[in-house]
C-alpha cells in the first residue's frame, strides 16, 4: 500500500518495505548511484530515494527523473548516512508516470519570486512555500470547524446567490442569465430583470450574515463558512474579489459575548496550527517572517486589547507620527491607523468597539447615545482588520429607521424584519476574513499567495 511521505519521515523504521508516489523535487547523480528527493505534498520535507545501477533501466531512469517528474517507488527504508534526514528509501522498483522536460518545466530553480509564481498559478503549489501555505490553510479550516463544533454551533450553508447587499457598500457582482448582447429593457430603458432567471436582480453574496441570523433564530448558535465576493476595485495586498469568510451568529448574545468568542476563536486556531503544522510554521519563521512564531505565542498567551472607537481617536490624535489620512471623530479607520494601534501602540490584537453610526452597516445595534453602534473590529498586527462584527439591531422600529436613513427600503428585506417581529432576541456575530487569517498565521505578505486561485481585478486566469 502506498504510504504518505510524512508518515514515513515520522515513523518509518529501517528494513520496512514501502511504496511511495509523488513528484521529483531534485536529482543528484554521483559516481555509481543517484539520489532523488520525492515530495507528495504531505509534508514540507521530501523523502530521499537512493537509486543504484542494479535498478532496471537505470540509465534511462536517470534521464527521465528530472524535477517535476511523477514517480512511484517501492523499496526498503534504510538509515540515512546524510545529516539531513533520519531515514531514506532504497529503490527496488521505480516507475515514472510522467516526465517533466527540464528545458521547459518552469520550476527548476530552488527559489522563485512570489510574483513569478503567480504567473504559473497551476504549478506553484508544488513549491515549498505554497505547500506550507496550503497545509496551514487546511489546518486553519479544520481548527475553525473544531472550535465551533466543540461548542455546539451548527454549521449552516448560506447561499452564494442572493438578492441582498448585506454590507450596503454596492460592491456586488450581478448574476444573470440574460443575453448580454440583447438585454431586455423596460419602458424607461432600465434593464428588465423581471425577464431574468430569478425574476429580479441577483448577486454573488458579500456576506452570509443575514441568512445566518435567520438560522440563529432557530438554532441559537450557528456559523457559516464559505466564499464571498466583492467587486471592490482595490488592488491591495489584503483584498480579494473572492474570499472565504467564517461567520458565527449567536442568539442571546451581546457585544461582550461576541468579543469573548472572537478572542477565544483566534487563540484556538493559532494553538491548533502550532500543534499540527510545526514544520511548516518553522519554515515561515525562517523564510518568510521571523516574527511569525512569536506572534502566534503572543496571540495565544495575551489578552487582546479592548478599546472604544472614541478612545482610539483620542490616542491617534496624540500619536507622534503623521498619517496620510488625518484623524478626526467620524473618520473610518484606515489601515495605517489600524496597524499603528496593533503594531506600535499595543503590539497585539486590538478590538475596537462602538464606531460612529455613519460609517457602519445598517444592521448594527444603535447605542443609547444614538451616535455610535455596537460594532467591533479586531485589528491584527501587519494585517489591520481581520474580523468585523457587531451586536445586531433587534428592535424592529429602530432597524426600520436605520434602513430608511441609509436609503434602504425595509420592504426589500421584509423577511429579515420578520425576525424582529417574531421572537426577536439580542444577538451578535462576526465575520473573519479567512485569507487574512492565513496571512496573519504565515506572515505571507500578499493575500494572493494564501488562496490557491486568487481572484483580483483583471485576474482570474487559473
Ligand atoms: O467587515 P466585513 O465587511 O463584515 C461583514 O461582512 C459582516 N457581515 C460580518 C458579520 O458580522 N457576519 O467583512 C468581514 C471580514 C473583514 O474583517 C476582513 O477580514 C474580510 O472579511 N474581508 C476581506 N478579505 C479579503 N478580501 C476582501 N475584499 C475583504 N473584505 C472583507
Ligand atoms: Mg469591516
Amino acid at each position: 500500500m502506498t504510504r504518505r511521505i510524512i508518515d514515513i519521515l515520522r515513523l518509518g523504521q529501517p528494513d520496512e518495505a514501502v511504496t511511495i508516489k509523488g513528484w521529483v523535487r531534485t536529482k543528484r547523480e554521483l559516481k555509481g548511484f543517484a539520489f532523488i528527493e520525492v515530495n507528495d505534498g504531505s509534508s514540507l520535507a521530501s523523502l530521499q530515494v537512493v537509486l543504484n545501477p542494479e535498478l532496471e533501466n537505470y540509465d534511462l531512469l536517470l534521464k527521465q527523473l528530472n524535477t517535476g517528474a511523477s514517480v512511484e517507488v517501492s523499496g526498503v527504508l534504510v538509515p540515512s548516512l546524510g545529516k539531513e534526514q533520519r531515514i531514506e528509501l532504497k529503490a527496488e522498483i521505480l516507475q515514472v508516470y510522467g516526465e517533466a522536460d527540464p528545458q521547459n518545466y518552469p520550476l527548476q530553480k530552488k527559489r522563485h519570486s512570489f510574483e513569478f509564481l503567480r504567473t504559473i498559478g497551476h504549478l506553484r503549489s508544488r513549491t515549498n512555500s505554497f505547500g506550507a501555505v496550503f497545509r496551514v490553510r487546511n489546518a486553519c479550516a479544520t481548527a475553525i470547524h473544531q472550535f465551533f463544533q466543540e461548542r455546539g454551533f451548527l454549521w449552516i450553508h448560506t447561499p452564494i446567490i442572493t438578492r441582498n447587499d448585506c454590507e450596503g457598500a454596492g460592491e456586488l457582482f450581478t448574476v444573470t442569465s440574460l443575453n448580454l448582447k440583447q438585454v431586455p429593457r423596460t419602458a424607461s430603458q432600465e434593464v428588465d430583470y423581471s425577464q431574468d432567471f430569478f425574476g429580479g436582480p441577483a448577486y454573488l453574496t458579500v456576506s452570509g450574515q443575514l441568512e445566518a441570523e435567520v438560522m440563529a433564530m432557530a438554532f441559537s448558535n450557528v456559523y457559516t463558512f464559505g466564499p464571498t465576493f466583492r467587486a471592490e476595485n482595490s488592488n491591495t495586498s489584503r483584498h480579494l474579489a473572492e474570499f472565504w469568510m467564517v461567520e458565527p451568529e449567536m442568539a442571546f448574545c451581546d457585544l461582550q459575548g461576541n468579543m469573548d468568542l472572537a478572542e477565544a476563536f483566534l487563540k484556538h486556531v493559532f494553538g491548533f496550527v502550532l500543534e499540527t503544522c510545526p514544520e511548516d510554521m518553522q519554515f515561515f519563521n525562517q523564510r518568510i517572517d521571523n516574527s511569525v512564531l512569536a506572534t502566534a505565542e503572543n496571540i495565544i498567551n495575551n489578552q487582546f486589547e479592548r478599546i472604544t472607537y472614541t478612545e482610539v481617536i483620542a490616542l491617534l490624535e496624540k500619536a507622534d507620527c503623521s498619517f496620510e489620512y488625518p484623524v478626526s471623530w467620524g473618520l473610518d479607520l484606515q489601515s495605517e491607523h489600524e496597524r499603528y494601534l496593533a503594531e506600535q501602540l499595543f503590539k497585539k490584537p486590538v478590538i475596537v468597539t462602538d464606531y460612529p453610526v455613519g460609517i457602519k452597516a445598517f444592521y448594527m445595534r444603535l447605542n443609547d447615545d444614538e451616535k455610535t453602534v455596537r460594532a467591533m473590529d479586531v485589528l491584527a498586527p501587519k494585517i489591520g482588520e481581520i474580523i468585523g462584527g457587531s451586536q445586531r439591531e433587534e428592535r424592529l422600529e429602530v432597524l426600520e429607521r436605520r434602513m430608511q436613513s441609509q436609503g434602504l427600503n425595509p420592504e426589500d428585506l421584509w423577511w429579515y424584519l420578520d425576525l424582529r417581529r417574531y421572537g426577536t432576541v439580542p444577538h451578535a456575530g462576526f465575520g473573519l476574513g479567512f485569507e487574512r487569517l492565513v496571512q496573519f498565521m504565515t506572515g505571507m505578505g500578499n493575500i494572493r499567495d494564501v488562496i490557491p486561485f486568487p481572484r483580483t481585478p483583471l485576474s482570474a486566469e487559473f
